[in-house]
């Protein structure tokens, strides 16, 4: 049987965000579980996802003090039960007015606590929680500590933004001239820069996702690929069992005390699971894992808002090669949308040319 659910996806212009829409359309596919009815929101008509949901608004930045009650009041109006998040920006100011929003509409915020956000929005804070805890990790150092780090350790070394994402100010640095340079170039742009060992085989990478109960008490899926980036996203990806990397993945996200989706990012050093990043949020890669078998997305609704106790243990091994392609609309529905804040489609076409 199924039951209609209502949910909201924000940054629908995002990679992330356009990841949890396909994996709520996926789900559609099946004969049982909830029908997912998606809205869509992101700051800009130009975000292709609006126009792949049934309903689309155009809402404040994150950064915005009228983003909470603006989001609020697109949860009244489309009565949604859940809503996902697409971007960075928008983690903190939903965690923190998760209870806000439970309370006044109902709908379940599908997010971590303020606590563990904190901890993996800053690298130099992840680096820190996991060494605490003794969890395998990429030595790591901030410029205060940096004659001591550069003494210890082997070029090449990475330097890169504590708060960063898709590959921003990424550098390889050879000796201490460079990095010298590249910290100072992100410190020009305002960022604080982290010096990292250089985690070598670009062949071992490893993205994991794995979900967590809304109580932080177990489990509910985890699924690695190994992959190869491009632009900083996923591009090559070989979903299999890899469990020796689920394991460390399913160890942290428990640790670092989830309620929800976790991303964690490692390379194999030594047969090792050595982890650079931590995201307490979906990923864009979501898409993949659902096809695979594991909808994070749908797995995380049923728990947060059905109640359900889910555990997925089984996926298929595949391989999954990325390509764009384009979202078409008429000019005048994107005038309309643009002028008026809101889209009630449906009226954009994705062409089966490929
Ligand atoms: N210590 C390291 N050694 C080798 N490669 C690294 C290291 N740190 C980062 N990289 C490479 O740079 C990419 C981006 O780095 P990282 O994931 O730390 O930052 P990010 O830009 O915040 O990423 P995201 O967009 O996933 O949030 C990684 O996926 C990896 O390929
Ligand atoms: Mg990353």
């Amino acid at each position: 049987m199924k039951s209609t659910a209502r949910v909201i996806v924000t940054a629908a212009g995002t990679v992330v965000g356009q990841g949890i829409i396909k994996c709520l359309k996926l789900a559609n596919v099946r004969e049982e579980g909830p029908e997912y009815r998606i809205t869509a929101t992101d700051a800009s008509p130009l975000a292709a996802g609006i126009y792949r949901a049934q309903a689309g608004f155009v809402v404040p930045y994150g950064s915005d003090p009228s983003y909470v009650d603006s989001m609020i009041g697109v949860v009244r109006k489309t009565e949604s039960e859940a809503i996902f998040i697409g971007s960075d920006e928008e983690l903190l100011p939903l965690a923190a007015a998760r209870e806000r929003i439970e309370k006044e509409t109902g709908a379940k915020v599908i997010v971590n606590t303020p606590e563990a956000l904190e901890t993996c929005l800053d690298k130099w804070k992840t680096y820190i929680f996991l060494k605490e805890r003794d969890l395998p990790r990429a030595e790591s150092a901030v410029p205060e500590f940096k004659e001591s780090f550069f003494a210890a350790s082997r070029f090449p070394l990475v330097v890169k933004p504590r708060e960063g994402h898709g590959s921003l100010g990424f550098q390889i640095v050879r000796d201490e001239d460079e990095a010298e340079l590249a910290m100072a170039v992100i410190e020009r742009y305002g960022g604080r820069p982290l010096i990292q060992e250089y985690l070598g085989d670009e062949g071992t990478e490893f993205s994991t996702g794995v979900t967590v109960t809304g109580d932080g008490s177990a489990v509910m899926s985890s699924i690695a690929m190994r992959r190869t980036l491009k632009g900083g996203q996923t591009y090559k990806a070989f979903i299999d069992d890899f469990a020796d990397v689920r394991k460390s993945a399913e160890t942290v996200a428990l640790a670092l005390g989830a309620t929800g989706p976790v991303n964690i990012q490692s390379r194999l050093v030594d047969g090792v699971s050595k982890i650079f990043e931590v995201n307490s949020r979906l990923s864009a890669s979501c898409s993949m894992r659902a096809v695979a078998g594991v909808n994070e997305p749908d797995i995380l609704f049923r728990n947060a808002v059905l109640g359900e106790e889910v555990r997925v243990e089984e996926y298929q091994s595949l391989v999954a090669m990325r390509y764009w392609n384009e979202v078409y609309l008429r000019r005048s529905t994107y005038d309309r949308t643009e002028k008026e804040r809101v889209f009630s489609g449906p009226d954009s076409a994705v062409l089966p040319y490929f």
